[in-house]
């Protein structure tokens, strides 16, 4: 179920595209689907701003089949739509039904078969899965017929609680187990007479206990992997759970992470043994690190290929970045989409670079801008040196060969080669190939005019111009 709004989140971004561990909730709860049952088996129930968030996980490269909710009229109202477009494709339903949320994206594939196994074993019509919280407002009650064991005689919604059914600790995970052909026999029967003027799926459980059907709840071994996210607070609340999760797992493979709390790290990263993160280190999305790497405070990653024994140094900002063991990077780097850093490469201190190569061994130190640029090995870059890669219309290629040397504060106007070995003087605006072993010198001759200021004094004295 992945129709609703999230009114309680204020947001403009549907609910189940907000991300954790930097997926969108239901990228999470898919993943989770899919390893219970085959992506052809998988509903997503689609609703406010469906296209987005078909578009989402089309983009994701998951492919399931999409159920539109066009009205987002309650949970019950969402089984409705699945029962009536299962119906019109002519389909048989299947015997049973796991229903997820999309907004409760911790949820681990192990409980998903536990719950399973015991809605078959307990052959029950209805088989919730229910935690209990430190703090359950705000969730749906599962009132048991008698405490210690597994039937239900329903679920009461936060605002239907009595004063006496407040207290009650046990909360409706959202996610259920179903004999599909007792559900569908009882949504017609759901009313929208309560507090939000919704079709609760939650009270289908007092349907079928009334109609004589089994219903169950068997209780997550973790509260944490049933925790929704209403709100954003929650949201951050799972995001930090995930997050720490995914610290601790690199720390069990040898990566040391200092004040792992203060680091955000995507889910999906991968970082090599001893491996050192200092505080506020991020590391996002696709990103793999080698190891024996240093990545110092303040650096974030993003989408980038880190080799071995590679340090980082503090501020460096990577995206789409390819960078071979041993290079040094920073303090305060910029490496941009199509930066490919070579073996014991360095890059310095604000030193931008896009879509270019820096070959072996290759050092651009300060205060550069390389873009589009194929740099070979060993070469030399001044401080202050600049591809003109732009006309304003078109982006040009600025080719080093292996070897060069170029100046401090020299501006190398592409498309341009400068041949092996060959030096770029100072202060040079190179706008012509350099060939090989040659010397370039782009610049007017300096003028040095002596005695030059004490006459200017005594002219002054004098009152005349000079
Ligand atoms: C629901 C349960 C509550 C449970 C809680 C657990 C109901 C009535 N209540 O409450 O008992 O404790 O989950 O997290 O079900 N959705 C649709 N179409 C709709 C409405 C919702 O697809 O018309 C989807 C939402 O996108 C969401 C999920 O269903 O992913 C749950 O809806 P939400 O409104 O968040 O329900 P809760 O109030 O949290
Ligand atoms: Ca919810």
């Amino acid at each position: 179920m992945a129709a609703g709004k999230g009114t309680r989140l204020k947001s403009a971004r549907p609910k189940v595209l907000h991300e954790i561990g930097g997926q969108a909730l239901l990228l999470h709860v898919i993943a989770a689907a899919k390893t219970v049952a085959p992506p052809e088996k998988i509903y997503c129930i689609v609703g406010h701003e469906a296209d987005r968030v078909k578009a989402a996980v089309a983009a994701a490269g998951v492919l399931v089949a999409f159920v539109d909710q066009p009205e987002q009229r309650g949970t019950g109202h969402a089984l409705k739509m699945l029962k009536a477009e299962i119906e019109l494709s002519g389909k048989t339903p299947p015997a049973n039904l796991l229903v997820l949320s999309g907004d409760v994206p911790l949820i681990q594939p192990a409980t998903l078969d536990s719950l399973c196994a015991f809605h078959l074993s307990e052959k029950a019509a209805m088989t919730i899965l229910t935690a209990v919280p430190p703090d359950p407002t705000g969730y749906g009650r599962v009132l048991r017929k008698q405490a210690g064991t597994a039937e239900v005689l329903g679920i009461v919604e936060q605002k239907a609680l009595t004063p006496e059914q407040l207290g009650s600790p046990e909360i409706n995970s959202g996610i259920y187990c179903f004999q599909t052909a007792a559900l569908f026999a009882h949504l017609g029967f759901l009313s929208d007479s309560n507090a939000h003027g919704e079709f609760y799926l939650t009270d289908v459980a007092a349907l079928l206990v009334g109609a004589g059907e089994r219903v169950v709840a068997t209780v997550a071994a973790n509260v944490d992997e049933v925790l929704g996210a209403n709100t954003i607070a929650e949201m951050m609340h799972l995001d930090a759970a995930m997050r720490l999760a995914t610290a601790r797992r690199l720390m069990a493979e040898g990566v040391t992470i200092f004040r792992p709390e203060t680091c955000v790290i995507d889910a999906g990263v991968e970082v090599g043994a001893d491996t050192v993160l200092e505080p506020y280190v991020q590391l996002l999305g696709k990103t793999k690190v080698g190891s024996r790497c240093r990545i110092r405070s303040y650096s974030v990653v993003q989408d980038s290929v880190l080799g071995d024994e590679i340090l980082l140094r503090n501020g460096c900002v990577l995206d789409g970045a390819t960078v071979s063991d041993h290079a040094m990077l920073g303090p305060y780097a910029h490496l941009r989409p199509g930066s490919l850093i070579g073996d014991g490469a360095h890059v310095g201190n604000f030193v931008e670079t896009k879509n270019t190569s820096l070959g072996k061994g290759s050092k651009a130190n300060h205060l550069s801008y390389l873009g589009d640029a194929v740099i070979g090995e060993g070469v030399n870059i001044g401080a202050g040196a600049i591809t003109c890669n732009y006309d304003g219309v078109a982006k040009h290629t600025t080719t080093l060969e292996d070897g060069v040397f170029v100046g401090s504060d020299s501006t190398l106007v592409a498309p341009v080669t400068v041949g092996e070995g060959a030096y770029i003087a100072a202060g040079s605006c190179i706008t012509e190939d350099v060939p090989p072993g040659a010397l370039a010198l782009g610049r007017s001759r300096q003028t040095t005019k002596p005695g030059w200021v004490a006459g200017r004094k005594a002219a002054k004295q004098k009152g005349t111009k000079r």
